[in-house]
């Protein structure tokens, strides 16, 4: 019975990885919950802001994080590499220092990626080990979801269509779940 705060990492209105997160849903395991979050409100990174006018949306967001049992990115390629807004996210959730073993140290953590081109996010999948590292997450890498062709996966409504894709995420989720239920801080 693990709780699994989700981030899109995309702010369009018709995001194949919000899509792809949603398309979780039914796949969570009876008690246990996957609560999607967005990058709305969460200002460009300012480190003058830190003390004294912390951003609410990130506070909220840091929060929801540091009561959950496990996290997971939903995470768009940008330029062979990870995208702008949720690595800015991911900078003001670990600030200021002194909050960042609250929120992410030794917390289990999923990577999924979806894309309308071939790469299916791999590069962005690699460029985010390193962060990871430096948060100390704990990684879960048995398994990978990074999806390419998504226009051919998602009908018109944004939902999931592709029968072989399906079982794809529902392997995904029952796997991260089990993960977090096995390494969630507050079980240990
Ligand atoms: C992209 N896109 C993209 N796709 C990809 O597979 N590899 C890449 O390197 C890039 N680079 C890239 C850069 C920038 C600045 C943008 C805006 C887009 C396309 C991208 O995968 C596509 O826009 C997705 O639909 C973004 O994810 P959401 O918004 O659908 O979740």
């Amino acid at each position: 019975m693990a709780h699994i705060v989700a981030i899109a990492g995309s702010l369009r209105q018709r995001s194949f990885n919000h899509a792809l997160l949603r398309a979780m849903q039914p796949f969570v395991p009876d008690g246990s919950k996957l609560e999607i979050h967005t990058l709305r409100g969460i200002p460009v990174y300012d480190q003058d802001r830190e003390q004294s006018d912390y951003p609410e949306a990130a506070a909220r967001l840091k929060d929801a994080i540091a009561h959950g049992d496990g996290l997971l990115l939903a995470s768009p390629e940008y330029n062979h590499a990870l995208p702008g807004p949720l690595k800015n996210a991911i900078d003001w959730l670990s600030r200021p220092p002194g909050d960042r073993a609250r929120v992410f140290a030794g917390r289990p953590v999923g990577l999924v990626g979806v894309t309308p081109g071939r790469g299916g996010t791999r590069f962005a999948q690699a460029a985010w080990a390193p962060v990871f590292q430096a948060l100390r997450l704990l990684p879960w890498y048995d398994q990978q979801l990074y999806l390419d062709d998504a226009r051919k996966l998602f009908d018109e409504d944004l939902s999931l269509v592709e029968p072989r894709v399906r079982d794809l995420v529902r392997g995904y989720v029952e796997g991260l779940f089990a993960f977090c239920d096995r390494y969630s801080r507050t079980t240990r």
